[in-house]
């Protein structure tokens, strides 16, 4: 019989010793559930492209909310979804401290106060452009946004928010959200930088979701060209210096190697956007039964984990939740 001193079916054998030696584990703990508000009361729609998911009037949402935080889940970031007569060249209604998002986010602080509530920073869905800076003849203004994303972020860190999460990808601004807050006394409000975000195709059921697809070009002047890696380095080099808690890789499954680059090199957590279009085409091929949409849901999301990060935004949260209590 040949003889190899080096088996690694060994440690396969069964199904106790592959527990036993598994790497990476799947928690409930890792996931921060993406939630779409909109106007009224007793109102909840599906999203075509993300079946499952759905914009809640806040009553309804506080439901969802209570229903999540019984399975376990400790995290949500809620997006709010406005109609065009709120949208403005500057966003001036993400700062309106009576608009339905900031109210709204009071309310659930105060229903809720032990959950991770997170919000975005980012002018796209109060910007009648569908732009996340303003725009301004053909081009977006870096340092005349930040002063409105400071603005977005006070409003929500006074309604309570955990954790501000400035998606815009704007230069500096990590510093100069992060001396706005501690100018005003929220040293604790912390900020989850959407570090790595790259001007993605994967973001498309997300703008149907907010209707806040670009109205003119696209996003590539601000988001990271899919095709860098070494950029995504510059981008957490400066968040970190400029004071970020977590630096978020977006989108996920076809950044892993980003994911890893930036655990490999940075302290702080590493947080990975599992986003609307990988969510989109698990559950189409799984509708066709083309695809075990349980398995390959578990699969993505302990790849996630596997490449390093320590926090996953994922629309799969609940589902996944749900079926980690089963097996528990
Ligand atoms: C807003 C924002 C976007 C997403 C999160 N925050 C869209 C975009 O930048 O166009 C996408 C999330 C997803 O696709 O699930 N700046």
């Amino acid at each position: 019989m040949y003889n190899m001193s080096r088996r690694p079916r060994r440690n396969r054998k069964s199904s106790a010793i592959r527990a036993m030696v598994q790497e990476t584990n799947v928690s409930i703990n890792d996931f921060i559930y993406p939630l779409f508000l909109i106007e009224g009361s007793d109102k909840k729609e599906e999203i075509s492209s993300m079946p499952g998911i759905y914009r809640y009037s806040l009553d309804l949402m506080l439901r969802e909310i209570k229903e999540c935080v019984d399975f376990g889940i400790k995290g949500f970031c809620v997006f709010p979804s406005l109609g065009d007569d709120k949208k403005d060249k500057y966003a001036t209604e993400g700062h309106n401290r009576n608009s339905l998002y900031i109210e709204s986010l009071v309310k659930i602080k105060s229903q809720f106060p032990d959950i991770v509530l997170m919000t975005d920073i980012a002018m796209d869905p109060y910007s009648i452009d569908g732009h996340d800076g303003i725009l301004e003849n053909g081009e977006i203004l870096n340092d005349e946004t930040l002063e409105i994303l400071g603005k977005m972020a006070l409003a929500q860190a006074e309604a309570g928010v955990d954790i501000l999460g400035p998606s815009d990808m704007m230069d500096g601004r990590v510093g100069y959200i992060r001396s706005v807050l501690d100018q005003a006394g929220y040293t604790q409000v912390s900020i989850m930088s959407y570090t790595a975000k790259y001007a993605s195709a994967f973001y498309g059921p997300f703008r149907e979701a907010l209707d806040s697809a670009p109205k003119f070009g696209d996003k590539k002047t601000y988001q990271m060209n899919p095709a860098n890696a070494s950029e995504a380095l510059i981008e957490a080099d400066l968040d970190v210096k400029e004071g970020a808690d977590m630096i978020m890789v977006k989108p996920a499954l076809s950044y892993l190697d980003i994911i890893k680059s930036l655990k490999d090199n940075y302290d702080v957590p590493v947080v990975a956007y599992n986003v609307s279009g990988e969510y989109a085409m698990i559950k189409a091929a799984a509708e066709k039964g083309w695809l075990d949409g349980e398995k390959v849901m578990m699969e993505s999301l302990l790849s996630i984990k596997r490449a390093g990060a320590s926090i996953i935004i994922t629309y799969f949260a609940k589902d996944a939740a749900k079926l980690l209590l089963e097996k528990q």
